[in-house]
């Protein structure tokens, strides 16, 4: 077993003794360097071990913390990355002002059976003279990739490094970002990356938000007005269940999303594998697709179109208000 493996397992074993004794576990190992994680990893394997990735950008919440727990059945070992990914912001986007919040998130990750964190300077993963990019095709045509253009080249090629850097047997992401996770499935197929990439349902406040690392930026009125995405997204998607028109289903959730105080991005229903867009929902899986902005805060969300509603998403049958 390698020194940093070593450490990892130590590390976690006392803090696990020091969660049966005292309230405050330690945080898992931080490791910044690739040929650390490296390191990590090689013991892992030796001993047989599967492992589970995690990918983030920090300022976590209980949406990463449920990706943890899924990954936990799949793996022994678990490693969470946290790195604000400067390639996939676009000028004049939020890459300064989004949330870092290092020593917080580890003291949530202490909790849970994760063995490194691996957090990367963004000169580590894009060196001098960096020239490359992933690009994955069809799939990030429309939706997010119409107004984010640069946005899935900068997650594709973040998430191929994280994947071979720490080469894992399975990656989860959440099914709030659905396009990526299909982007990023894709991608790990296309280049036999040998990673099976498994989504994890949405976690949403009580009220239906989302949950978002950039629902901090919501002030407290965006706050009062933000669970009407899902809240007319449902009502939406329970019309469509209930035989009324895509096309007719879809004018009214965008000027009701306006009325409401968002600006809209798209509002669409989409092929839930290969995103082709949908104006019929016959027996193909098919899912709703929302994004829209409220004052400066980009929310996105998605709903599945099932024939069977789902009682976790059901809405009454009154327009919400
Ligand atoms: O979903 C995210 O947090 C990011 O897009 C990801 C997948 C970690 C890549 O930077």
């Amino acid at each position: 077993m390698t020194e940093a493996n070593e450490r990892a397992r130590a590390e976690r074993e006392s803090g696990e003794q020091r969660e049966t004794k005292t309230a405050a576990p330690s945080p898992p190992p931080v490791v910044r360097r690739v040929a650390d994680l490296r390191d990590a990893t090689a013991g892992f394997r030796a001993d047989g071990e599967r492992i589970a990735l995690v990918p983030t950008m920090g300022a976590l919440h209980a949406g990463h913390l449920s990706l943890i727990t899924h990954a936990a059945r799949h793996a022994e070992r678990i490693i969470v990355t946290i790195f604000v990914n400067p390639t996939q912001f676009a000028e004049g986007e939020d890459l300064d002002a989004y949330p870092r919040t290092e020593a917080d998130d580890l003291a949530k990750l202490a909790r849970l059976p994760v063995d490194l964190v691996y957090a990367p300077s963004p000169r580590e993963m894009y060196p001098d003279r960096f020239a490359t990019s992933v690009s994955v095709t069809g799939l990030t045509d429309g939706l997010c990739g119409t107004s984010r253009p640069h946005f899935f080249g900068g997650v594709a090629t973040v998430v191929c490094k994280l994947f071979t850097q720490a080469r894992p047997d399975i990656a989860v992401f959440g099914e709030k970002d659905f396009q990526q996770l299909l982007v990023i499935r894709r991608m790990a197929r296309d280049l036999d990356l040998g990673v099976e990439v498994f989504g994890a349902p949405i976690v949403r406040e009580n009220d239906g938000l989302a949950l978002s690392s950039r629902n901090a930026y919501l002030d407290e009125k965006a706050r009062a007005t933000a669970p009407k995405l899902h809240a007319l997204s449902v009502h939406a998607r329970n019309l469509i269940v209930d035989g009324h028109a895509v096309p007719k289903v879809l004018a009214g959730l965008r000027s009701r999303l306006t009325e409401a105080g968002f600006a809209v991005d798209y509002a669409e229903v989409r092929h839930a594998e290969t995103l082709s867009p949908l104006d019929i929902v016959g027996d193909a899986p098919a899912r709703l697709f929302v994004a829209a902005v409220l004052g400066e805060t980009r929310l996105i969300d998605n709903l599945p179109i099932e024939r069977q509603r789902g009682w976790a998403d059901q809405a009454p049958a009154h327009e919400p208000r």
